[in-house]
């Protein structure tokens, strides 16, 4: 049973923090800079996130939704052990699946054949990543959000609630996919893109 700490003690940490408890492993608690953070449902609020030095043999893992803080804090805490938190009714083949230090896969969520997921990112609730996806560090896919066989999703970029990605797409780094768009071209520019098709917004 591994003892986790949460850095983060928003909404999403706490789902976090449920998904680590269904794992069958403990949670210590939530380090969080914010003056107005509290502790939620027994969990205490240990401290500030350097508060982190203090519990060397824990585990970590990002609460934050916002790939920029995660990639922030993964460097501030350089060094730690990252925990990879796996919700028991996500389904992940076993067949040439990787998924990176520090990420989340929240419940519902499937993960199929081939699929290579990167450190740091969150497969929230019932999103899809088929066979033979590539998945950058720090990619967020949202809830519902499905990325179709051999789509490549580069660093930092956001896949919004209920997106699609077609087969065969590569998306690059540091990309919003705004809320229900749908990709059907490749994307090689960072920046937002709503819509069916989805086009570039900023
Ligand atoms: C794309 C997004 C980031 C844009 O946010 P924003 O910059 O604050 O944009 P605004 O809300 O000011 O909207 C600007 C315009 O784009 C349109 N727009 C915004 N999001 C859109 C979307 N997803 N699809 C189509 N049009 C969209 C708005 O209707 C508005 O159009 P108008 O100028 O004609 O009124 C945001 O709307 C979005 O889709 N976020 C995803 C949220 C999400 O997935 N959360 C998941 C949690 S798990």
């Amino acid at each position: 049973m591994a003892d986790v700490i949460i850095i983060g003690a928003g909404g999403h940490a706490r789902v976090v923090a449920d998904i680590v408890l269904r794992q069958g492993d403990r949670v210590l608690g939530f380090l969080d800079d914010s003056p107005t953070a509290t502790g939620a449902y027994g969990i205490d609020l240990l401290g500030p996130v350097d508060d982190y030095k203090k519990y060397p043999h824990a585990r970590f893992l990002i609460g934050i939704g916002s790939a920029a803080v995660r990639r922030k804090l993964a460097a501030r805490l350089e060094g730690v052990t990252w925990h990879t938190a796996i919700h028991p009714a996500a389904t992940v083949s076993r067949l040439g699946v990787t998924v990176g230090e520090g990420t989340v896969v929240m419940a519902g969520a499937v993960v199929s054949p081939g699929a290579r997921i990167g450190a740091h990112c969150i497969l929230n609730t019932g999103s899809i990543v088929e066979h033979d996806n590539t998945i950058g560090n720090y990619v967020h896919i949202s809830v519902g959000a499905r990325t179709a066989g051999t789509v490549t999703i580069g660093d930092g970029t956001w896949v919004g609630i209920g997106a699609t990605v077609s087969n065969g797409l590569t998306v690059c780094g540091d990309c919003m996919i705004g809320a229900g768009a749908v990709v059907v071209k490749n994307i090689d520019a960072p920046g937002t893109y709503v819509g069916v098709p989805a086009r570039r917004m900023t």
